[in-house]
């Protein structure tokens, strides 16, 4: 069976950039590809790469569960699942490591980004997260890798180092390829919208999260940052906020940007961002809906629970196979 393969760090809560970058995506990617299996997780190992407060994470792991089912995924041959509790991710890191050059991870715009936050001196796993990334698809041989554009440097890598370990051991590894959605990859901070929307941005208008109710949405979207030009036209460079909302608006109605262009042609900023803020209230109310009866059941347990079981035989299986491909232990 061919597997299609994500994750997202449970940090922070949701806001529309991941969830129109990615979870949206999941859901498309079901009905595209309804003969492939997905394992889907919240990195939680990723998430301790930066000190966290163990009882927001424990709770945003849950939150993030639930999120996942009321964006819409169908439960037929989906593994939903913590990354920490199979340990195949963390042994694959390890061994993944073998084969990964100090110079290649040193290249990661990521960890340039991130490591340059961290006043209190950079974890060594911050450096190595790449390669836990990569072990997290390549244990189950995904095909497919659904990511927004900022996690593209991550998956050349994760390339490279399967077909290094392939070159080593014979075909072992299948190398993966990304999905990058076209609308929608990379949305915008409303404040400074030459950011990225961030779960981590210190500044709540920055973003709509999830779980924001309709005043608020409302709020930070008519409060969105735009330019003094008044014409609703595309044009990242020199409008870069009003090019996030038309983004914005574009990928939750899927309509393309020259459409956009033409239907708001005499339209004021004012109205537009009322427009924008209706699709969004409109999009996420089911989802806030579903979420409630999601999280308040047990049934979202016993549904982690199957997705880690299942997962965790497949990933058990590779780790044992490259530790005898690699003449690891006794075993002939
Ligand atoms: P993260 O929330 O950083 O773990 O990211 C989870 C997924 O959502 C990754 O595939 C990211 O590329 C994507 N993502 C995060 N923030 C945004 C954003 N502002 N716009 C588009 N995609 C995003
Ligand atoms: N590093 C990704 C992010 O920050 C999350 C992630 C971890 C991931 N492991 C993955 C995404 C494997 C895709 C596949 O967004």
């Amino acid at each position: 069976m061919k597997h299609i393969v994500s994750g997202i760090q449970p940090t922070g809560s949701l806001n529309i950039g991941t969830y129109l970058g990615s979870i949206r995506n999941f859901v498309k990617l079901q009905e595209s590809y309804p003969e492939h299996h997905f394992f889907l997780f919240i990195a939680d190992l990723h998430a301790i790469t930066v000190p966290r407060d163990r009882i927001a994470l424990r709770k945003t792991i849950k939150e993030l569960a639930a999120l996942y089912l009321a964006c819409g995924l169908k439960r037929e041959k989906l593994s939903l699942f913590v990354q920490s509790e199979i340990p195949a991710h963390s042994q694959m890191a390890y061994l993944l490591q073998c084969f990964t050059y100090m110079g290649e991870l040193e290249r990661m715009t990521q960890y340039k980004e991130k490591s340059q936050r961290q006043v209190a001196g950079v974890a060594s796993s911050l450096f190595t997260y790449p390669v836990l990334m990569a072990g997290d698809i390549l244990l189950y041989d995904a095909e497919y890798v659904p990511v927004g554009e900022d996690q593209k440097q991550h998956l050349e890598l994760t390339r490279d180092i399967a077909m290094r370990v392939n070159k080593r051991v014979g075909e072992f590894f299948t190398v993966p390829k990304p999905l990058i959605p076209k609308v929608g990859a990379r949305i915008m901070s409303l404040i400074e919208p030459d950011k990225k929307m961030s779960k981590s941005d210190d500044y709540i208008k920055s973003r709509i999260l999830l779980l924001d109710d309709e005043v608020i949405i409302r709020k930070r979207i008519m409060s969105a940052v735009t330019d003094s030009d008044q014409t609703i036209r595309f044009d990242k460079s020199e409008k870069p906020g009003i090019s996030n909302l038309m983004t914005i608006y574009g990928a939750i109605t899927n309509t393309s940007i020259e459409t956009i262009e033409k239907q708001f042609e005499t339209t004021s900023y004012q109205d537009f961002k009322k427009a924008v803020a209706d699709v969004v209230v409109a999009e996420l109310k089911p989802i806030q809906e579903r979420y409630q009866a999601i999280i308040a059941s047990d049934d979202l347990d016993r549904f982690l629970d199957e997705g880690s079981a299942y997962a965790a035989r497949i990933a058990a299986k590779k780790v044992a196979k490259l530790n005898h491909k690699l003449g690891l232990g006794r075993k002939r």
